[in-house]
């Protein structure tokens, strides 16, 4: 099979291509013929051996994909050949096959086409558990939405708004702002071209109830001054690739949570009932992963490249297909 690998650490031209046998399938694992990956900041970390997580070159990356399971094993319950399928892994997406544990699994609904299906997963799921488990959004809540052009920032706005959310979009672009305004933020603010703690603070003279913050670095504590009493900041990532100190003192005196996400870390009932939830909008396609590119496999350094550089707006896929 033809796949995208990473021989050694490095930035993402690091990555090229090459032909591999099919993976191995072990009990209870199928394998699925991919036909779309979605390129995730993790795997820009993880190529350049900067992830929680170190992987041992040589590695295929890709972390999330959509395709056609073509082999079950003993064990994998739930799935036959032939069932169109999406799912993540934490490395091997970018590639013709990948091997992946059953339980990993979700079957793709009707009517919804493999890029959507590629693309919803990591960031539609991150922003949501987020929102309904973590900020505890409310209809009619002020959220601010930090990296409001990127994969996680975007969904969080398409799903705030579902929510009944306010939304104040905060990115470093015209371009990303403008799109950020057509899946529903009410409020744009351009951090590169205004002071964000002063535009904040006119733009929620109240203050407002919670923060979703992937980015990091200096806009954080910015967005943390701008909540009210009882407001709620959520870290997500650090895509700046900068760990914002937070003075203490802030917490104390605005009597603000600061909390961070993991999927793990969301109790089991109310995981269920927001993958439910999510799965409905899905279904109902009342809300759409903005795709901004596709590359085909043989450009999977180039693509990494346009999200490790910030450039991407929403979701950026590999056509494996
Ligand atoms: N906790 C979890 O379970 C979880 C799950 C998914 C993702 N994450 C993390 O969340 C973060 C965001 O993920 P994402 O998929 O939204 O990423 P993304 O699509 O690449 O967006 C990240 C945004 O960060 C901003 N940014 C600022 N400085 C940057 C830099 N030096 N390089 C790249 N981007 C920069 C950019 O917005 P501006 O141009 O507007 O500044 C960009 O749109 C990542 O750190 C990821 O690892 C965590």
């Amino acid at each position: 099979m033809r796949a995208a690998v990473c021989d050694a650490y490095g930035p993402p031209d690091v990555v090229g291509l090459d032909d591999l046998p099919s993976p191995a399938v072990g009990p209870g694992q199928v394998r699925v013929k991919v036909e779309a990956a979605a390129v995730n900041f993790p795997d820009v970390l993880l190529i350049a051996n900067e992830y929680q997580i170190s992987i041992p070159t040589p590695f295929i990356p890709g972390s999330e994909f959509a395709g056609v399971v073509v082999q079950t094993t003993s064990g994998a319950r739930g799935f036959s050949i032939g069932d169109r399928v999406s799912g993540t892994v934490l490395y091997g997406a970018f590639a013709q096959e990948v091997a992946v544990p059953a339980t990993g699994l979700t079957r793709i609904p009707d009517g919804v086409d493999k890029y959507t299906a590629a693309a919803f997963g990591v960031a539609y799921r991150t922003a949501y558990h987020t929102l309904r488990s973590v900020a505890r959004v409310q209809e009619g809540d002020e959220l601010i939405v930090l990296g409001a052009g990127g994969g996680v920032g975007l969904a969080a706005i398409q799903l705030g708004v579902k929510l009944g959310a306010s939304i104040t979009a905060v990115a470093s672009s015209a371009e990303k702002l403008d799109v950020a305004a057509s899946y529903g933020a009410k409020h744009l603010i351009n951090y590169t071209t205004t002071d964000l703690r002063t535009a904040l603070k006119q733009t929620i003279p109240g203050g407002a109830d919670a923060v979703i913050d992937p980015v990091g670095g200096a806009l954080s504590e910015p967005a943390l001054r701008a909540l009210g009493r009882g407001g709620r900041f959520i870290t997500v990532g650090f895509a700046s690739g900068d760990i914002p100190r937070i003075p203490l003192n802030l917490v104390l005196m605005k009597g603000v949570h600061v909390l961070g996400f993991q999927f793990q870390d969301v109790p089991p009932d109310e995981f269920a009932r927001n993958e439910d939830e999510l799965r409905e909008h899905l279904v109902a396609m009342r809300v759409q992963p903005h795709i901004c590119a596709v590359y085909p496999l043989d450009e999977t350094a180039q693509a990494l490249t346009y999200v490790a550089e910030g450039r991407a707006i929403g979701k950026v896929l590999i056509d494996v297909s």
